[in-house]
């Protein structure tokens, strides 16, 4: 199963952490993929200079705004649980 990791340290949350993990929790909702992808939160990622708030997906690393996690959410994450599901 895919695994998405949010950072909840305090330099991530300034930049938007919360409505982050809100807007993924709502895409999960919207295309069922509960139990086909794992979602957690992680402390600071050591990466705290970067522009977005950070995330990883399978240990690939990514800085996403607010704004640019519809867009992250269905080019990557909906790709890799769909990839999860062929195998
Ligand atoms: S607080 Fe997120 S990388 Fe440091």
């Amino acid at each position: 199963m895919p695994k998405l990791t949010v950072c909840i340290g305090s330099s991530c949350y300034l930049k938007g952490a919360d409505k982050v993990i809100e807007e993924i929790r709502k895409l999960i909702d919207e295309h069922d993929l509960k139990g086909k992808l794992e979602f957690c939160g992680s402390f600071c990622m050591g990466e705290c200079g970067n522009d977005g708030v950070n995330v990883t997906l399978d240990g690939v690393h990514y800085s996403i705004k607010p704004e640019e996690v519809t867009e992250f959410f269905k080019k990557e994450v909906l790709k890799k649980c769909e990839e999860g599901d062929l195998k």
